[in-house]
C-alpha cells in the first residue's frame, strides 16, 4: 500500500492511498493533480473522504468524484475501527479522533496514519471542538500506535512548530535531529519522532512535567498535564 503526498494551497497536505491499481483520495484538495496522477499510474480512485469537514479539506471533493465516478465516503459517518477495503488484504482503519472538530477521523494503514488536523508534524491541531478531554483520549489513541507508524498529516506547518517546540522545551536534545530529517516532500514523521519532540504530546515526558510544576500550572494526571499545554502555550 502506498501513500502519495500532494501539497495544495500552499500549506495543505491531500493523500492517494492506493494498492494493486485501486485508490481512496483523502482530502482531495488537489484534485486536477490526483487525476493526473491517477491516469499516468493506472489508478483506479475508488473513494473521496476527508479527514474531517473544513473547507480547505472538502474543497475538492466535488472536482474529483465528477472526474472519477468515485464513491463518496461521508466522514460524519464513519465508526470506530470501520474497515475500508481497496482490494483484498488492502485495507485502512477509520479511527474516530474528534477533538479538532467532532467529525475529526484519523487513518490508518499497514505502517502509516493519516492524521488530518489532529495531529501535526511537530504540533496539533487547534481544539475548535471546545472538547480537550476528547482530543486528549484521541490523541492517546494515536500515541499507541507502533513507534516506526509513519505520520502523514494535514498541514505542513513543521517550520513554525519546531520554533514553538524549542520555545517550550528549549533542551530538547531531537529538535534539532528532527529539523534536519524531516523531508519537504513529502513531509512525514513518525510516532517515535513525534513523542520525542512534539510539546503538546510529550505530556507524560519528565521536562514538560517539570516546567508545569514550575509554572504552578495542573500537572497531577496526564489529561491536565495535556489540558495545560492547550491553554497556557
Ligand atoms: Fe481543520
Amino acid at each position: 500500500m502506498e501513500v502519495k503526498q500532494f501539497r495544495y494551497a500552499s500549506d495543505n497536505l491531500g493523500y492517494l492511498v492506493h494498492a494493486q491499481g485501486k485508490g481512496i483520495a483523502i482530502d482531495a484538495g488537489a484534485p486536477g493533480e490526483m487525476a493526473d496522477y491517477c491516469r499516468n499510474q493506472d489508478i483506479e480512485i475508488l473513494y473521496v473522504t476527508n479527514t474531517h469537514t473544513h473547507g480547505d479539506h472538502t474543497s475538492g471533493n466535488q472536482a474529483l468524484l465528477e472526474k472519477t465516478g468515485a464513491e463518496f465516503l461521508d466522514c460524519r459517518q464513519f465508526s470506530q475501527g470501520q474497515i475500508i477495503a481497496l482490494s483484498s488484504g488492502q485495507e485502512l482503519e477509520v479511527l474516530l479522533t474528534p477533538g479538532h472538530t467532532m467529525d475529526s477521523v484519523c487513518f490508518k494503514g499497514d505502517g502509516f496514519v493519516i492524521t488530518g488536523d489532529t495531529l501535526f508534524n511537530a504540533t496539533v491541531g487547534n481544539c475548535f471542538s471546545g472538547d480537550l478531554d476528547a482530543f486528549y483520549n484521541s490523541l492517546k489513541q494515536l500515541m499507541a500506535l507502533p513507534g516506526d507508524t509513519r505520520v502523514f498529516a494535514g498541514h505542513d506547518y513543521v517550520e513554525a512548530a519546531l520554533q514553538e517546540a524549542v520555545s517550550i522545551e528549549p533542551g530538547n536534545p531531537d529538535i534539532d535531529g528532527y529539523r534536519a530529517a524531516i523531508g519537504k516532500e513529502p513531509v512525514v514523521s513518525t510516532i517515535a519522532d513525534e513523542l520525542k519532540v512534539n510539546p503538546y504530546i510529550r505530556f507524560n515526558a519528565p521536562t514538560i512535567v517539570q516546567l508545569l510544576k514550575e509554572r504552578n500550572l495542573p500537572s497531577h494526571t496526564g489529561a491536565e498535564r495535556f489540558t495545560a499545554l492547550m491553554e497556557v502555550f
